[in-house]
């Protein structure tokens, strides 16, 4: 493909993008393809000649939409947003042009240095500590990971490594206690509510964790942490690293830092803060105080993938003492070296890969051109739609909400036997007209709603509901004996 050739092929793609997305209303949220669907649709080997441009974006239909879960759909309330917009589109189409690997600072300099300045941008935004910005000439800064998975266990190992230098460090007298010794003794910590994540990075690190009972709110209870702490210490175990969640998984529930941290401070334990989805609503004053107490924390990271506008990927995440980092992944070759060294971030240091895309383009032209006002007029327009389906779950005494709704998920389930509301979801997905996902809330099976497209207004909030209320009324009727039933009774097999 040469120059003139990809400016035809550019344009009738963006105009594809924007068809795409403009009529994304009109095609089934979930596909009806069974697996291994795309196998049968495309020859058994790489072609022997190049084919042309028309061959391969006819096959786009063809091949590729069968099978796509359409998540920019206003019919898609499933798990948790991911964001999109125009701006970061043309960002990444930049980014993939220039096509650097910006792992130092010497790969690409505007690769480090707009990331630099756009998580002190950020942070400022939401009001962070300012140890954690760079550009207040502390230890702290900002970096893009690629989701908020690896943040936690980059917080994990570097915790890891600050714990096991402190105690060397301490008990200097005793060189025979090996690494090794106290590996197999570190404890991580985090609420049975935390993202799966979380035990997924104290696995990868062949770490224990102790998951710590949440309470009626679905927050983690304080008092049990202490306890297991107090428990772990006498039984020779050594805690250093906890996980505070903001905006939980399964019913976006807030962990107390205020009550947390002090804990994390006294027993010298790192926190780390996962705020990935209900972070970027701390754009808006009004979200701030469920972050209170953020000064207690080491590390924080929260996905402007998520439900701030930047396309995936792109998971933001603060740290106080960036040396933490950099001692924790430090390994040097000759051939990454450069003689600005240590004037700046080598983001190389602070993840786990080596490569690294030039992301901080999206977050710049998505905050340039939605600006604050913009960004907090589509947090706050979304979570008055959640709103609005509240309301007219709260108006039909068939729904219960489990909890209340803080952000832009609402949690609901159909009043009586869990199988009630397992039919339901089953029944709402095999239709393809929405699409929602489960979770369970102590004994409670629960349909998890979101509001997660840009494009989801009013209209079809109530096309939502409607959907919703009809399956509710079919499968009302056809269960007519155990409508009344209590949950407790008619637990299903899997409880
Ligand atoms: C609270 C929380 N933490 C972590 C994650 C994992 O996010 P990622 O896909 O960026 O790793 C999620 C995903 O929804 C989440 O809700």
């Amino acid at each position: 493909m040469d120059s003139d050739e990809f400016a035809v092929a550019g344009r009738q793609m963006i105009d594809y993008v924007i068809h795409y997305l403009e009529n994304i209303r009109d095609r089934r949220v979930f596909p009806t393809v069974k697996p291994g669907y795309l196998r049968e649709l495309i020859p058994k080997d790489a072609p022997e000649k190049g084919e042309t441009w028309e061959a391969v974006f006819g096959d786009i239909e063809r091949v590729i939409m069968p099978g796509i879960t359409h998540w920019h759909s206003p019919r898609f309330n499933a798990f948790f947003p991911t964001a999109n917009s125009y701006p970061a589109i043309l960002a990444d189409i930049l980014s993939d042009a220039i096509g650097c690997i910006g792992f130092t600072w010497a790969a690409s300099p505007s690769c480090t240095e707009l990331e630099v300045v756009m998580m002190d941008w950020l942070a400022k935004l939401l009001k962070l500590p300012a140890e954690f910005l760079a550009c207040e000439g502390g230890k702290g800064g900002g970096v893009i990971q690629g989701t908020a998975s690896e943040a936690t266990v980059v917080g994990c190992l570097a915790a890891k490594s600050r714990k096991i230098k402190a105690i060397k460090e301490e008990d200097k007298e005793h060189p025979e206690i090996t690494e090794r010794d106290i590996l197999s003794k570190l404890m991580c910590y985090a609420s049975d509510q935390a993202h799966s994540s979380v035990e997924r990075a104290a696995l990868l690190g062949a770490l224990n964790i102790r998951l710590i009972k949440s309470n009626e709110d679905f927050s983690m209870d304080p008092k049990l942490l202490e306890e297991a702490i107090q428990k772990d210490k006498a039984d020779g175990l050594i805690p250093f690293y906890v996980v505070a969640t903001l905006g939980s998984t399964p019913c976006c529930a807030f962990d107390s830092l205020v009550d947390i941290g002090p804990i994390c401070q006294r027993e010298k334990v790192w926190l780390h803060v996962d705020a990935a989805y209900a972070g970027s609503a701390f754009i808006c004053p009004e979200f701030r105080h469920y972050m209170e107490g953020i000064e207690y924390a080491d590390s924080f990271n929260f996905n402007p993938h998520k439900w701030m506008l930047v396309n995936f990927d792109c998971s933001a995440m603060w740290i106080k003492d960036s040396a933490e980092l950099v001692e924790a992944f430090n390994v040097d070759p000759l051939y990454l070296r450069h003689d600005k060294q240590g004037l700046v971030p080598d983001y190389r240091h602070w993840q786990i890969p080596l490569g690294r895309r030039f992301r901080s383009l999206k977050l710049w032209f998505v905050l340039r051109m939605y600006g604050v006002e913009g960004i907090q007029g589509h947090i706050r327009q979304q979570v008055a739609l959640a709103k609005e389906f509240e309301q007219l779950l709260k108006d039909d005494n068939r729904f219960e909400i489990v909890v209340p709704v803080r952000m832009g998920l609402v949690c609901l389930r159909l009043k009586g036997s869990n199988e009630l509301s397992e039919k339901l979801l089953k029944r709402i997905n095999e239709s393809g007209k929405i699409y929602v996902t489960p979770s369970k809330l102590r004994e409670k099976y629960i349909i998890r709603f979101c509001v997660c497209a840009t494009r989801t207004n009013s209209e079809d909030i109530k096309y939502s509901w409607k959907v919703i209320s009809d399956f509710a009324k079919e499968i009302l009727e056809e269960n007519k004996h155990d409508a009344k039933k209590p949950v407790a009774q008619l637990a299903t097999a899997e409880e």
